[in-house]
């Protein structure tokens, strides 16, 4: 897979919608529940379809639903996600030749073109780097607890930034690390890569990059998409 232009990186990437879920309750997989008027995924798969540095896309569908995901052009494909979410990104991660891997969830709609670009290029432009992932700043002061729920610490807030996708690495940075992890319970690529000694910087986001988790998530996408031209 390789991207349109010549000047630009060597970029395709893997919207992550095989997850069941359950927390939103919706009784179908979050990736397929109706938002704005469509399923989900499809507003995550716009942004990347309208993303200059990206030359395809591979889509992990939910176990046995493949069918039911719409791929809009000839550049993007589809592959059954796996139970967990490293598998899911590894059976997509199979299609991918290029040199750069971008990964996003499809629980992330409100993401934009933009946003995609901006993370591939602080990769693409800075040769140490084994991967750069979107991030935003916390606002709430965060406490260590133990068991018992007692504070045991205090952490200053402003070292801290909650991890969220698109996250961007060099192909065979990724590969390595995930084989090097065995199977796991991985809540995002970023700490593979870390674990195996890999640096990787991050992209400040914007506020309206959350994760659809909740019924509460889902209605305030929406109103954030009917306020959208
Ligand atoms: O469960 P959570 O909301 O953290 O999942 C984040 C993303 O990972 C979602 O877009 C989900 O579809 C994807 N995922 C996956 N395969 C799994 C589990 C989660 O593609 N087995």
């Amino acid at each position: 897979m390789r991207c349109r232009k010549q000047q630009l990186p060597d970029a395709s990437a893997i919207l992550a919608a095989a997850g069941s879920g359950e927390r939103l309750g919706a009784g179908e997989p979050k990736a397929l529940v109706e938002l704005a008027g469509r399923p989900m995924y499809e507003w995550s798969l716009d942004a990347l379809q309208g993303a200059e540095s990206i030359g395809g896309v591979v889509i992990a569908a939910p176990p046995g639903m493949a069918d039911q995901i719409l791929v809009g052009d000839e550049r993007t494909r589809v592959v059954e996600g796996g139970g967990t979410r490293t598998e899911s990104v590894l059976n997509a991660l199979a299609l991918c030749e290029s040199e750069l891997v971008l990964i996003h969830d499809a629980a992330r709609p409100l993401v934009t073109s933009a946003l995609f670009d901006q993370v591939i290029e602080r990769v693409a432009s800075d040769s140490s780097l084994a991967g750069a992932i979107a991030a935003s700043a916390i606002h709430d002061t965060v406490k260590q607890v133990s068991d018992d729920g007692l504070i045991a610490a205090t952490i200053d807030r402003s070292t801290l930034r909650a991890a969220e996708t698109p996250q961007v690495f060099r192909t065979a940075a990724l590969r390595e690390a995930i084989e090097s992890a065995g199977a796991g319970e991985a809540t995002d690529e970023a700490m593979l890569v870390e674990a195996a000694g890999g640096s990787v910087a991050t992209v400040e986001s914007d506020q309206e990059n959350f994760k659809v988790t909740t019924p509460a998530d889902l209605e305030r996408a929406a109103a954030i998409f009917a306020t959208r031209p």
